[in-house]
């Protein structure tokens, strides 16, 4: 329980900045959700800023929903994911999945 609070704790701080900066006006909800990402996994899916992080570039939206709903339910083992994905509804998951493929190749 005390490990879980932890975790979800540190991605909470590592979310903050992604948000802070894609907040402004004109940037759709889209983007500021999949920003969320870009701590780990790269601006945009590409690029990513640690190796033991996998890019999401070039990934398909239907792929990217089929690893998230895996993590969720726990059908694929992570480190993080798992909890990083219970942070958003079934409907910003499908913005995420979509912004990511449109812009992350
Ligand atoms: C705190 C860092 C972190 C954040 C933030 C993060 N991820 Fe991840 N992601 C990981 C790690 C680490 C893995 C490898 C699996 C694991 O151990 O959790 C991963 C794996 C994945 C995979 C599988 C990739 C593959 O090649 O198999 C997908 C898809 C994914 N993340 C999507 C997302 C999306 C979408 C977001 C934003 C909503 C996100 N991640 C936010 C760290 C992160």
């Amino acid at each position: 329980m005390i490990n879980t609070c932890i975790r979800i704790a540190a991605c909470g701080i590592l979310l903050l900045p992604a948000f802070a900066a894609n907040g402004g006006d004109g940037v759709s909800v889209a983007q500021s959700l999949a920003a969320t990402c870009a701590n780990c996994h790269g601006t945009n899916g590409r690029l990513p800023a640690q190796e033991a992080v996998p890019a999401l570039a070039g990934r398909s939206a239907d792929w990217i929903r089929q690893q998230l709903a895996a993590f969720r339910n726990y059908a694929r083992s992570s480190t993080v994911m798992q909890q990083i994905v219970r942070g958003y509804s079934e409907e910003e998951i499908d913005m995420i999945a979509d912004w990511l493929a449109r812009n992350g190749d």
